[in-house]
C-alpha cells in the first residue's frame, strides 16, 4: 500500500527547496505526499535555527507529533524525523529532549534518507546524520519534479562570511557552488515540465563560482546568461545576496539579460556604519548607496527589497536613525525586518551591551511603519503600468487568475483559465497593501 509522506517546513526558500527534494527522494519507496498529518506514515520538520522563536516552533510543534504517534502505535506506527537547521545545530539535543523522534538529519545528507529510513524501521533504531559529507548531495539526488510553472534551483549553499548574529555558516556549512553543466541540466528538465520562472537559490547566492564546461569558473552573472537562453525559461531571479558580492558582471546582467526581473533582494541589516562593523558586514551604508545607485543606472525599472535587524547589541538611537536614514534614501518596495535574536555560539550573541526588549519593539515598529508606507507607496505607483505577470493559480472568485508581476506583487485579474501557468501583459488599475488588481491587455498564444 502506499505510504504517506508530510513535511512541514520552516524558514528560507532553500528550506522550500530541499523538502521538495526530500519528497523526491522518497518517492521511490513509496511514499506519495498528503497535506493531512493526521493520515502520514512519516512526518518531516524542515527547520530554521535563524531566530529563537523560529526554533521555538520546533519544539512545539514536536510535543504535538508526539500525541499523534502514540496514538498511531499498534497501527503501523508513524516516522518523524527532524531535518534542516535546528536538527544541525542541536541534533543530540532533539534525540534527547524527543525520545519519539527516530531520525534527525542535517541539510547536507538528506539524499541519504532512504537508508536512514530503513535503519529506522528496524526496531528500537534511531538515527543521527548532521555530517558534512565529502560528497556533495546533489551529485546523489533524483532530478526534481516540478510543482506549477515557478520553481525554485538552488545553486550554491552555505556561507564563509561569518556576520557576527547569524547560525548560517555553522548550519550550513562552508560555500559551495554547484558546476554550471549541472544547474544547466536541472533547468533544462523543469523547463521540459513547463517552469517558466526559476529562481535560483543560495546563502550567498551572488557569490556563486561554479564550474564551467571548460573547467573555468563563472560567476552569477555569466550563469543567468546562459540560463536565459534556455527554452521555456523566460523568467529569473536569484536570492538571497550580498552586497559585497555585487560584481560589475552581475550588474550588468541587470542591464542585459530581459528575462533577468527588475527586482533584488538585498539585505543591509543596518544604516549605522558602527553596527555594520559590529555586524562583521564589511561593507558601509555608503557604500550600499552607491551600490544601489549602479544598479539603478545599470537597470532603471529596478525594485528592491532588503533584511534588516534591530536593537542589535550596542545599537543606539543615532545608530537606528541611521537605519531609517538609509531607508528614507533607497526607498524600498519592500522590506523584512526583525527584532535582534541572541543565537548560541555567535559572536554577538556574546556582546555585553544587548538591548532590552521594549527598545527592540519600539524600533520594530518604526522600521516596520516606514518600510509599509514605503511599500504601498511602491503600489500605487505601479497603477497605470503595465508589465508581465505569470499566472500561476487560480483566484478566489470564479473567472479570476493570479500572478506574480516582475516584482513578486501578487495581480488579480480576470482572464480565461486557459492562461494559467503563461505570462500575459496585464496593465495595473488598482493598489491595494499587499496586492494588484489589473486587467488583460493583449491576449498573448496560450500554452
Ligand atoms: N544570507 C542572507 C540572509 C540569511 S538569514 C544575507 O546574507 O543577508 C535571513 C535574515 O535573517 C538576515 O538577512 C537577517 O536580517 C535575519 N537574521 C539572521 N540572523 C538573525 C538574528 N540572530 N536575529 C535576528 N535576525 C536575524
Ligand atoms: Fe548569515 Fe551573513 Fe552568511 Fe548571510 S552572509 S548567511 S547573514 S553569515
Ligand atoms: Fe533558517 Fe537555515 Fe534557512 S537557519 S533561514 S532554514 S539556512
Amino acid at each position: 500500500m502506499a505510504k504517506k509522506l508530510f513535511i512541514r517546513t520552516y524558514g528560507c526558500q532553500m528550506n522550500v527547496y530541499d523538502s521538495a527534494r526530500m519528497a523526491d527522494v522518497l518517492a521511490p519507496l513509496g511514499y506519495g505526499a498528503t497535506e493531512r498529518v493526521e493520515e502520514a506514515d512519516m512526518v518531516i520538520l524542515n527547520t530554521c535555527h535563524i531566530r529563537e522563536h523560529a526554533e521555538d516552533k520546533v519544539f512545539s510543534e514536536l510535543g504535538r507529533l508526539r500525541l499523534l504517534k502514540e496514538d498511531r502505535s499498534g497501527r503501523g506506527g508513524l516516522i518523524i524525523a527532524v531535518a534542516g537547521c535546528v536538527a544541525q545545530a542541536e541534533g543530540e539535543e532533539i534525540l534527547t529532549r524527543a525520545p519519539y523522534v527516530d531520525i534527525v538529519l542535517g541539510p547536507q545528507t538528506y539524499h541519504r534518507l532512504p537508508e536512514m529510513v530503513a535503519q529506522a524501521s528496524r526496531a528500537g533504531s534511531r538515527v543521527l546524520e548532521t555530517d558534512f559529507p565529502a560528497e556533495p548531495k546533489f551529485d546523489h539526488l533524483p532530478a526534481p519534479s516540478a510543482q506549477g510553472p515557478a520553481a525554485f534551483l538552488s545553486v550554491q549553499e552555505g556561507c564563509d562570511k561569518f556576520c557576527s548574529f547569524c547560525v548560517v555558516p555553522y548550519t550550513r556549512g562552508a560555500e559551495y557552488s554547484r558546476s554550471v553543466s549541472a544547474v544547466l541540466a536541472e533547468a533544462k528538465g523543469l523547463a521540459d515540465q513547463g517552469v517558466r520562472e526559476i529562481t535560483l537559490l543560495g546563502q550567498n547566492v551572488n557569490g556563486y563560482h561554479g564550474e564551467g564546461p571548460g573547467g573555468e569558473g563563472w560567476g552569477l552573472g555569466r550563469l543567468i546568461g546562459a540560463l536565459a537562453e534556455v527554452p521555456g525559461i523566460e523568467r529569473i531571479r536569484y536570492t538571497t545576496s550580498h552586497p559585497r558580492d555585487m560584481s560589475d558582471d552581475l550588474i550588468a546582467a541587470h542591464r542585459d539579460i530581459p528575462q533577468l526581473m527588475p527586482f533584488l533582494h538585498l539585505p543591509v541589516q543596518s544604516g549605522s556604519d558602527r553596527v555594520l562593523a559590529r555586524m562583521n558586514r564589511q561593507h558601509t551604508a555608503d557604500d550600499y548607496r552607491r551600490l544601489i545607485g549602479r544598479l539603478r543606472d545599470a537597470q532603471p525599472d529596478i525594485a528592491l527589497s532588503s533584511d534588516f535587524i534591530v536593537g542589535f547589541p550596542g545599537e543606539s538611537d543615532a545608530d537606528f536613525a541611521a537605519t531609517l536614514a538609509l531607508i528614507s534614501d533607497i526607498g524600498f518596495a519592500q522590506a523584512y525586518s526583525f527584532k535582534y535574536s541572541p543565537r548560541p555560539g555567535t559572536p554577538a550573541a556574546a556582546m555585553d551591551d544587548q538591548v532590552d526588549e521594549t527598545r527592540k519593539e519600539e524600533r520594530l515598529a518604526a522600521v516596520q511603519d516606514l518600510i509599509g508606507r514605503q511599500a504601498v507607496a511602491f503600489n500605487q505607483a505601479c497603477v497605470g503600468r503595465s508589465f508581465d505577470v505569470l499566472l500561476d493559480r487560480p483566484g478566489r472568485h470564479p473567472g479570476q487568475l493570479i500572478g506574480r508581476s516582475p516584482y513578486m506583487q501578487s495581480v488579480f485579474v480576470t482572464a480565461p483559465e486557459t492562461m494559467l501557468n503563461t505570462v500575459q501583459r496585464l496593465q495595473v488599475i488598482g493598489a491595494h497593501p499587499n496586492s494588484l488588481a489589473a486587467t488583460l491587455l493583449e491576449r498573448r498564444a496560450c500554452a
